[in-house]
């Protein structure tokens, strides 16, 4: 295992490139599964995820193969319809081969992945719409044991207690592609990885109407082609740059970042006095002044993503000043208070809200990453502290962030990875 050192208190300065969207390559990915011919998806980043997601690709039955940033997915024969515990309980993000493998086979066997640090993260929603749409569950041995004979189209609300569920959409709009008739999901996942993957579906020759909009009308078709595709930029890695440059008082070029996708957050940027500029391609995020403390609230998309909720937070604990931080996509995603209070920190958490008191300085510390986001926030606490972070576990981080090390190092951070 490995740690990560940083010895921080230096502003960020320079360009860094962001990389493909985990989320979007990960439904992306599964949707090969829905037509026996080639498809060749770019832009695709090198992560721990999308290796377990080639991992279970294979294992159903396709030929996968990654150069570069390229990812070329063929049929090799028949698939299989058993997805593996080992490989959905580690990533999430592999539940949604149920609608593909469902809408293709008409059966499928895929692990239950359970709840994960981050909340309970049930899939009820998955399974009220693919239900809708015909097929019949059992859970066996951990395993949602699934049967349709041929999908049929009908209307479907996905609203969930939190709001809109995006894998649930994904699994759902997949399977409703090959479903006879048309499909109607009303409070669909508005979020751009869905956007992507609903035009990755129509390059495949999917019939769907409402794209980015929270009702999708899909209409069924009896075959689907193969594809070639580029997959948008990662926001939140983006996001995590803009706030790592915000927090050190530097000076960054984001490039590749899309402005469009970041609104929430930059709205807010700007309202603390951090300068987000709009570049050709690209964000320019500075800081020449002293930063005020503001609150944020997470949404479903377009609203302040969770997935920045813990990165935004450290830049709140370094900037003086009160500000509350709502959870309410994931209520008890907080895992990272404890460890900025280590490092300095001045956070109390109430209910779904942490209140902040941000200090004028943090200082570095042993910490555990937890969770992907958690341990972004970290970084960024650690690289805005004074004296030396560690970061325990840092594989975490290789989850979602693309050779996170050297980006940083580009941008003159003082940061290493080390043997536990
Ligand atoms: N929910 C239900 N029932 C369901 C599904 C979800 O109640 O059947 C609840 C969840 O427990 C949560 C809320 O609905 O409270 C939203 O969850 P959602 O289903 O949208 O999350 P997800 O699709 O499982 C994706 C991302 C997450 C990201 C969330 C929210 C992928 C692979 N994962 O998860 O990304 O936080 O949407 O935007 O796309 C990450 O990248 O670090 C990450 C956790």
């Amino acid at each position: 295992m490995e740690k990560l050192v940083i010895e921080g208190g230096k502003p960020l300065e320079g360009e860094v490139e962001i990389a493909g969207s985990k989320n979007a390559v990960l439904p992306i990915m599964a949707a090969t599964l829905l037509t026996d011919a080639p498809c060749t998806i770019r832009r695709v980043p090198k992560l721990r995820d999308v290796m377990t997601m080639i991992k279970l690709l294979r294992s159903l039955g396709k030929k996968v193969e990654m150069t570069g940033s390229t990812v070329v997915v063929e049929s090799r024969g028949p698939l299989h319809h058993i997805a593996d515990y080992k490989l959905v309980s580690t990533m999430r993000g592999s539940f949604c081969v149920l609608g593909p493998l469902l809408a293709k086979l008409g059966k499928a066997n895929v692990s239950l992945p359970g709840g994960c640090i981050i909340g309970v993260r049930p899939v009820d929603l998955h399974l009220k719409g693919l239900g809708a749409l015909g097929a019949k569950f059992e859970i066996e041995n951990g395993y949602v044991v699934s049967q349709a004979k041929r999908l049929k189209g009908t209307s479907v609300y996905l609203g969930g207690i939190f709001g809109s569920s995006v894998l649930a959409t994904a699994n759902v709009l997949m399977a409703a592609t090959l479903a006879q008739g048309t499909t109607i999901i009303e409070s669909a996942a508005c979020e751009p990885e869905i956007e992507n993957l609903c035009h990755f579906l129509k390059a495949m020759g999917a019939k769907i109407e409402g794209t980015g909009s929270y009702r999708l009308i899909v209409t069924g078709v009896k075959k689907l082609k193969g594809v070639s595709f580029d997959v948008i930029p990662d926001r939140i890695e983006a996001g995590t740059y803009i706030l790592l440059a915000a927090a050190t008082h530097g000076n960054v070029r984001v490039k590749g970042a899309d402005y469009a996708h970041l609104w929430a957050l930059i709205d807010k940027l700007k309202q603390a006095g951090v300068d987000v500029i709009q570049e050709k391609n690209a964000i320019r995020v500075k800081v020449k002044k002293t930063l005020t403390p503001v609150g944020i609230t997470t949404h479903p998309y377009p609203g302040f993503p969770t997935d920045l909720q813990a990165q935004f937070m450290a830049l709140m604990a370094v900037t003086p000043g009160v500000s509350v931080i709502t959870e309410r996509v994931y209520p008890d995603r907080f895992i990272h208070v404890a460890e900025l209070n280590r490092m300095g920190a001045d956070i109390q958490r109430e209910g779904t809200s942490a209140i902040v008191q941000g200090v004028k300085m943090l200082h570095g510390a042993p910490v555990m990453a937890s969770d992907l986001r958690a341990s972004a926030g970290l970084v960024i606490a650690g690289l805005a502290a004074k004296g030396r972070t560690e970061i325990h576990r840092m594989y975490h981080l290789e989850r979602g962030y693309e050779n996170l090390d050297q980006k940083l190092l580009a941008l003159g951070a003082r940061i290493s990875r080390e043997r536990e």
